[in-house]
């Protein structure tokens, strides 16, 4: 449309209904990259889970897997606890947390994106859970009550705001005292050059708007976090850069080498206090 540009967050809500979509009609959810030959998008989204969590859920839901780690493996959940996924996708975290928690528990997932929702409803239909709930929002003004939620989790989602200070608040903000803050996301350690921030397909595919590691710890305590820590998961070298910039548009040669192990996904934990 003439004169109208984007936000971020409408190209973000755009890119992932896409992919929504694509996985609804059979297809691959790869979106920050191309899918390659031996069916993997790329190596940040590729074998995040183990054959007993994926025989746990609908093959759909781990087809719509987009995420950068495995929150639910490495939070600690008990029964009877509620959790909040932030950007729950296609459902494969609220589905697999939903376990953990029960009896007596409740997982939520939330995500802004229509067509994201209506998938993650069917795969939960199929899955056969009820003790889930997805609700329609944004991170950056999360649509439940102060101090109701024992443990947020997140699947390579945060990257993705325009606003992480706002998002981390908000987190801060429902999590009861005493409550964890358990997520996935990529984290670029020194330097990335301003041409890869600035490119919002980038941005998209999860690294242009990654926090450096040591903002990311910042922002988790102005928000009012302790016990902070940021522990890596996969440090990407320069040929899963290569995989992950081809068909981006880029100059893969130019700029792989500058991208070398200064990206990672990494487990992030924190907590509000008691
Ligand atoms: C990279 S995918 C990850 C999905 C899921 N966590 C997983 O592991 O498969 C990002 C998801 O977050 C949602 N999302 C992105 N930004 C959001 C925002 N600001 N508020 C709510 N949802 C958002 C998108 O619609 C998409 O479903």
């Amino acid at each position: 449309m003439k004169g109208y540009v984007m936000s971020i967050q409408d190209q973000v809500r755009e890119k992932y209904g896409e992919a929504a979509r694509r996985v609804s009609t059979g297809g691959s959810s790869c979106c920050g990259a191309a899918q390659r030959s031996n069916g993997c998008c790329d190596p940040i989204t590729s074998n995040l889970y183990d054959s007993d969590q994926a025989g746990a859920i609908p093959e759909q839901a781990l087809q719509a897997s987009l995420g950068c780690g495995n929150p639910t493996a490495l939070a600690k959940l008990s029964p009877g606890e509620i959790v909040l996924d932030l950007g729950s996708g296609g459902g494969i975290d609220v589905l697999l947390s939903a376990k953990r928690v029960a009896p007596g528990g409740k997982a939520y997932g939330l995500d802004m994106t229509d067509d994201m929702l209506a998938l993650a409803r069917e795969n939960q239909r199929k899955a056969g859970v009820d003790n889930v709930e997805f609700l329609k929002g944004e991170i950056e003004n999360i649509p439940l009550p102060d101090n109701s939620v024992d443990v947020i989790i997140s699947n390579c989602v945060i990257n993705l705001s325009a606003d992480k200070d706002r998002v981390l608040r908000e987190a801060f903000r429902v999590l009861k005292p005493g409550g964890r803050f358990a997520v996935s996301d990529v984290v670029v350690r020194g330097e990335i050059p301003a041409e890869i921030r600035k490119n919002v397909l980038l941005w998209i595919g999860c690294i242009a708007g990654a926090l450096g590691d040591r903002e990311y710890a910042s922002k988790l305590a102005s928000a009012g976090f302790r016990n902070i820590q940021i522990e890596p998961t996969r440090v990407y070298n320069i040929e899963d850069a290569r995989a992950f910039l081809t068909g981006q548009g880029v100059d893969v040669d130019a700029i792989a080498p500058q991208v070398e192990n200064k990206f990672m996904s990494a487990f992030i934990r924190a907590g509000k206090p008691s």
